[in-house]
């Protein structure tokens, strides 16, 4: 049988082609086997996995369907009422489960709601774009958005299992292919240099399967050392503190519409520039990170960009300690990285200087 299990903090991330199978054995066997199941889907998991999964789960048929609108606009407390409400006058109890079928918005905002429903149900997440499968699937944090806060309100509980089944992401658009792929960047350049080297090397296609299993392991390691991030699950900060920047500016209507993953390579670039300068990353190295990023995702055009606004949303943002200082995680290695390093202003404008230096050679 084809399948990977990894253990992580309390409860298993099941990774493969034949994941349903496993998940086949935990409704028919385990204490769920009399659990009224329910299914949260949008409509673009609805229409690209749920009929998968139908086919190789046929307890799904008796199962109730929850289905919400696509888009992070909808991971919101209205939204989630109306899942509670589907919930409760669709009969599910205290020993119901709902299983979360789709992208990171999914999984957040089913969890959330199955976490708070009756004080807690039971909860299984099928993640189906690559930054779930990745990153979303693994830490046990939970949440919808407030206003413009992004996971404003939330909690951190673990689902019962998670099943990460690849070939899910054959429907996924390119673009959001890549901004998931910047995670899985990520979790090598913090964390693993001969993982960089074979993502360097590689087509990302080919390896795609063996990607998803080192990036969850990776992120399952640093989680497990620090379930309430407390301290060391700030590594996986590094390009993020430029990244959301980015991301929140371009959300204002900064010009440019960018995804997640598509901030953060940006934001990796400026970070790396940071490491080099105060962490001791060596040039050639930064010099590495530099030209596979750039080639590999989107490079925009900066001339635009507001630094100053850029750096007021970096104060403004919750992973940050205190208003005044800003806080980076820094490479000091490829495999490699600092937590709590403060930069100043004018580092930070140098670094987005090289960006657009750097992006304006290449585009
Ligand atoms: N809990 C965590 O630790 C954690 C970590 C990272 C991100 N997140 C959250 O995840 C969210 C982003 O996740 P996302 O990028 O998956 O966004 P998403 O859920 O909005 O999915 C992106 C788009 O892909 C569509 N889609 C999903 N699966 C598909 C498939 N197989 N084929 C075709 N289309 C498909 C969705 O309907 C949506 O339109 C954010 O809300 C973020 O806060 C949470
Ligand atoms: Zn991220």
């Amino acid at each position: 049988m084809k399948i990977r299990t990894l253990s992580a903090a309390g409860y298993p991330i099941h990774i493969g082609k034949d994941v349903f199978r496993e998940l086949n054995r935990m409704l028919n066997y385990s204490e769920l086997k009399r659990s009224a199941i329910f299914v949260l889907v949008d409509e673009n998991s609805l229409k690209h996995c749920y009929p998968v999964l139908l086919r190789q789960v046929k307890r799904l048929k008796e199962a109730e369907l929850i289905e919400v609108e696509s888009g992070e606009e909808n991971k919101n407390i209205d939204v989630c009422t109306n899942i509670w409400s589907a919930l409760s006058s669709l009969g599910a109890d205290r020993h119901s489960v709902l299983i979360n079928l789709g992208g990171g918005v999914i999984g957040d905002m089913g969890g959330f709601a199955a976490a708070t429903f009756k004080r807690g149900i039971t909860f299984v997440n099928i993640p189906t774009t690559l930054l779930a499968q990745v990153d979303a699937s693994v830490g046990g944090k939970l949440g919808i958005d407030l206003d413009n806060l992004k996971n404003e309100v939330g909690l951190f509980t673990d689902p019962a299992a998670v099943f990460i089944y690849p070939e899910f992401l054959s429907t996924l658009s390119q673009r959001q292919m890549l901004s998931g792929f910047a995670e899985i960047v990520k979790h090598a350049l913090i964390a693993d240099r001969k993982y960089w080297q074979e993502i360097r090397d590689a087509s990302p296609d080919e390896s795609l399967e063996a990607f998803i299993i080192r990036s969850v392991e990776i992120k399952n390691s640093i989680v497990k050392k620090d379930p309430k991030e407390k301290g060391l699950r700030k590594v996986l900060n590094f390009g993020h503190t430029i990244g959301h920047a980015i991301e929140s500016w371009s959300l204002e209507g900064g010009g440019v519409q960018l995804l997640h993953g598509e901030a953060v390579a940006i934001g990796m670039v400026c970070e790396a520039w940071l490491s080099a300068k105060r962490c001791g990353l060596h040039k050639s190295l930064l010099n590495e990170i530099t030209s596979y990023i750039l080639r590999t995702f989107k490079t925009v055009r900066l001339d635009k960009f507001d630094d100053l606004r850029l750096i007021e949303l970096m104060k403004h943002d919750k992973k940050n300690n205190s208003r005044d200082k800003i806080n980076f995680t820094l490479l000091s290695e490829i495999g490699s990285a600092e937590t709590d390093r403060i930069c100043s202003v004018e580092e930070i404008k140098g670094s987005l200087r090289y960006y657009r230096e750097q992006a304006n050679l290449i585009g």
